[in-house]
This record gives C-alpha cells, structure tokens and sequence, in this order.
C-alpha cells in the first residue's frame, strides 16, 4: 500500500515537475527548513499565535461587521490604518502590518517587473494550474468548501485573484503599493476560519485535522503556487534568468511571512523549496468531494467568460498543466483535437513570443485571445471588473 502511493507520487510528481521522493510520514522532518523538528514542534504545529486568539475574540464578541465596514477603504500600504477598529485589533494591525526586516527592496523591486514582463504565463498558471491544483489538496478543498466563501465561488475566485493581482503588481510591496494590506488582510482572515472551521459539523466529519491551516498547510499552497510556477516557466524554457528566478522567490518568500508562518521554516533557494514540495505538496494531492465541486465551479466560472475557446479546451488545458492524472480525478471530459492543438501549438505560441523562433503557429491569435481574456479576468479582478474586498466571515457554510 505504501509503496503504491509512493510510486503514485513519484509519477505525479514528474509529471507535475514536482521530482522527488515522497514520504507524508515525514515530510516535515527530513532536511530542508524544518531539519531537526521533532513532533510537536514543525510548521504543523504551528497556527497564528498574534492573529488567532485575537480573532477568536473579534468573532465572538460581534467586531467582525464594524472591522469589515473600517478595513474598506484601507488599501495602499501606506494609509493610516481606519478609525473605526477595535482598540485591540488597531494594535494587532500596528505590529503586523510592515515588511520584515529582510525583505529586500531592490528584489521586489525586481520581482514586480518580472511578474509584469511575464504576466500572460502567470496568469495562466495561477489560474488554471495553481487554481486547480487547489481542489486536489485534500485539506484546503475541503475547508474551502465548507467556510462562508465556500458558497459563492465567484466571489471568492475574484477575492484570491485580489492576491495574486496585489502580489504581482510593480511597486506591490512599496508604501503606494497594496499587498501588504492584502496579506495582513489575509492572514486575519484564515485567523478567523481556525476559529470557526472548527464548528462546523460538516467540516468536521471531513477533515482529518481539528484546527485548519497551519503553517505547514500555508507552506503546501504556497508550493502549489510560487514553486510550480518557477518549475512550469523553466520546463516551458520561458527565458528565466537567475536573478529574476531569486527575486520571484523573494517575493514569495515575503508573501508566505506576511501570511506568518516563521521565517525558519520558509524555504531559502528554489532548490530547497522544490525538494520541500515534493514532500509535502506531491503526495498529498488527491481528490475529494469537496475539491470535484469546487473545479467544476471554478472551470464553469471561466467558461462564463468569453475566453475565446470551448469548455473541451479549457479542460485540455488543464490536463496538460496539471497531467492526466489530476484530469481524471477531476472528471474533465475529454476533447482529443484540443488536446493535440495544445501539446503542438502551446509551446510554439511561448518560443514565438519569446522571440526564439520566428515560426508564428496557426493557432497563435487563439493562444493570444485566450491568454489576453484570462489576463482580463485576473487584471478586472475577477468579471464584475470592480475591486472586491476581502472581508473576514462570521459563519461557516450553511450546508
Ligand atoms: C481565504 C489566500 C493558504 C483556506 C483566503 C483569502 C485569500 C487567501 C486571498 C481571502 C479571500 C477569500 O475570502 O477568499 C491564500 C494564500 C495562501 C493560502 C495566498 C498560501 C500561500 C490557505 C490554506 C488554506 C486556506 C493552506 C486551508 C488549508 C482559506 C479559507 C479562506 C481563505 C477557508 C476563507 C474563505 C471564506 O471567506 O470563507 N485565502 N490562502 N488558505 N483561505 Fe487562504
């Protein structure tokens, strides 16, 4: 039985470009950030010491609504927090809401022109890769689902998009920037679904942990995101050069901080993540109820967008950036001409848009409205095309 998942992982793993040998039993403990952490100590271990207990008390004694109604307008890093919030949360924001002394101004500098030269892959692959691969990790499917936003997939895709728009805007971390008040808005957020995920009978009689998302959980998403990008752009042979490579993972690194997790456990090259992610990313990866829900919500959400292509294409797509595999689990139809066009012209369309061959493929407007309308999707924040704020919940999913 071990051996069976191990060799599943294994063949995931490559096909995912996530290598490695995977072992869940000790995925934490073997090497890399959390070397030498017994039981009890690493990242699974650890919620949200400053965000959690506050947030506990913010729920239960009915601050959520005037927080949220006070936090609207709070949006570049550099406005004064809003009057209006309890004394206790001001001074929680006061602490947390500030770049950590490492971060390093000329790399996420450099990360921003990056993600702006580089933005219509990016898109793609937040999207539809790291969007996707989301309904297959087990434990962020299924406390998706069943938290408030669970119920309304649209506006919670376009809340997420909020995140990955701040975070790859030029200038996202400088004071006239918006993402730190987006992670820090973030990180209160899952603060709150600790606190109430767990009163949740239908959560409980899925999940397979008492309090969600830990730092561990945060750094497997993270993996889903920031490290099978990295890995995606270099297997497509997008030009990647080293410091643009060190500067993207800054970024990231940054990003997951802002979330708090401890800066120990945050990986330190590429090298480390990718060996981190096929611990503890790879092996986890399998479908749920929940998760075949949410895919379908989010496919049919772009689908209602004109993206240019058929629903066959999008799930063929999908297929090809995440494999077979995941496709299968998933239960995405399949459509054989998409699939040869995508495998054929797909890595034509990048190699001509880099410049590095001078072959324009006959498909090369439908990639670029394809890619354009996604990019659309993402830069509108979602298709209502106005900001969506991110709000902290005060339930659970009904049921
Ligand atoms: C909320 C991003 C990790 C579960 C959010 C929101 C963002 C976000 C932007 C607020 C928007 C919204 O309400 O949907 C991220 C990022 C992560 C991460 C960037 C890691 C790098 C996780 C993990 C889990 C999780 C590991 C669970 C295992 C949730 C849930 C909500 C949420 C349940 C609340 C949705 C609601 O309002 O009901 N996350 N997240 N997140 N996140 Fe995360």
């Amino acid at each position: 039985m071990e051996n069976l998942s191990r060799r599943k992982a294994l063949s995931l793993g490559v096909a995912l470009g996530l290598v490695g040998v995977a072992n869940p039993a000790r995925a934490w403990a073997s090497g890399g950030p959390a070397t030498g952490a017994a039981v009890g100590t690493g990242p699974e271990w650890i919620w949200d010491d400053a965000a959690d207990p506050l947030m506990a008390s913010m729920i239960d004694d009915g601050h959520v609504p005037a927080i949220n109604a006070a936090w609207a307008s709070w949006v570049n890093n550099d406005d004064p927090l809003p009057s209006g919030l309890p004394a206790a949360f001001a001074a929680y924001l006061r602490q947390a809401n500030r770049l950590p002394s490492w971060a390093d101004p000329v790399k996420l500098a450099r990360a921003g022109d990056f993600n702006r030269r580089k933005d219509t892959y990016l898109f793609m692959l937040y999207g539809l890769g790291s969007g996707i691969m989301s309904t297959v990790i087990p434990r962020e499917a299924k406390s998706v689902y069943w938290s408030a936003g669970g119920a309304d997939m649209q506006d919670r895709a376009a809340k997420t998009f909020t995140f990955g728009y701040d975070l790859s805007e030029l200038g996202a971390f400088k004071p006239t920037g918006q993402f730190v008040v987006t992670a820090n808005k973030t990180r209160v957020v899952h603060a709150a679904v600790r606190h109430l995920l767990p009163q949740s009978p239908h959560w409980r009689a899925v999940a397979d942990e008492t309090i969600p998302i830990s730092a561990a959980d945060i750094l497997v998403t993270f993996h889903s995101l920031g490290t099978y990008v990295y890995r995606k752009l270099l297997d497509w042979k997008v030009p990647f050069p080293a410091a643009d490579q060190e500067a993207f993972l800054h970024s990231w690194q940054v990003a997951v901080h802002l979330l708090g997790v401890p800066y120990e456990h945050i990986p330190k090259t590429w090298a480390e993540a990718e060996r981190q992610s096929a611990r503890v990313l790879t092996p986890v990866l399998t479908p749920s109820t929940e998760g075949i829900a949410l895919a379908e919500e989010l496919l049919g959400l772009t689908a209602q967008i004109d993206l240019g292509v058929t629903r066959g294409f999008l799930n063929e797509f999908v297929r090809y950036v995440l494999s077979d595999e995941v496709g299968d689990w998933l239960g995405l139809k399949r459509d054989y001409a998409s699939a040869a066009l995508v495998r054929t012209a797909w890595p034509a369309f990048i190699l001509f848009r880099e410049g590095l061959s001078p072959v324009m493929p006959g498909a090369f407007y439908m990639f670029d409205q394809f890619v354009r309308a996604l990019a659309m999707l993402f830069l509108n924040k979602g298709s209502s095309g106005t900001t969506t704020p991110i709000t902290i919940p005060t339930g659970n999913r009904p049921g």
